[in-house]
């Protein structure tokens, strides 16, 4: 399994499995592919036997904060590490445009009920952010999550 940087070719196969994994909070299987085509916007695909099995996307609003905009891995490569390693690599790539003095942190919404996206940041030491919650366009709520990450680190993290 590797990381690589997204590209206009990996349009299809994140809207594909946006369709696959987000058609209940809403349209993100048209919404994904526009945002991955946008400057600001940067995407991570994660790969095994030389396919697709995943997608981070990502925005750094400034050198200080990041904001995790999807993550999804295709079902059935799901529970294999893949998504550990796109969330690796989207922190990798934030800690290296803070640079080698600059703390940053990443953000993220999350459904509340969508226990196994909760459990993998968790686990990579992601915590919530209780006063921030809101809705997906489905309806379903949702509750912030958020990452400090330290320069010259590697996933260590501090406690808000
Ligand atoms: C959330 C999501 C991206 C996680 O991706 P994933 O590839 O399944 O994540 P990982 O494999 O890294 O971790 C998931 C579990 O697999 C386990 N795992 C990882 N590697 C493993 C391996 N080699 N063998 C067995 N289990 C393994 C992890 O320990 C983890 O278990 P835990 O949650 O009980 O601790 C995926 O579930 C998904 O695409 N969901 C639909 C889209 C979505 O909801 N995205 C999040 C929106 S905020």
């Amino acid at each position: 399994m590797h990381v690589r940087r997204g590209a206009a070719r990996d349009r299809t196969f994140i809207r594909e499995l946006s369709a696959r994994v987000f058609a209940r909070f809403g349209d993100y299987e048209t919404t994904l592919p526009v945002m991955a085509g946008r400057p600001e916007v940067y995407t991570l695909i994660v790969e095994a036997d030389r396919q697709r099995i995943g997608f981070a996307m990502y925005t750094i609003e400034t050198p200080a904060a990041a904001d995790l905009l999807a993550i999804a891995v295709l079902p059935e490569w799901q529970f294999h590490g893949a998504g550990k390693l796109l969330l690796d690599g989207v922190e990798a790539a934030v800690r290296d445009c803070a640079g080698e003095a600059g703390e940053t942190s990443v953000r993220l919404s999350v459904a509340q009920d969508n226990i196994p996206a909760q459990r993998l940041f968790e686990r990579c030491g992601y915590r919530y952010l209780p006063e921030e919650q809101g809705f997906y366009p489905g309806g379903q709520p949702s509750i912030a999550m958020w990452k400090r990450l330290l320069p010259g680190t590697s996933g260590k993290t501090v406690r808000p």
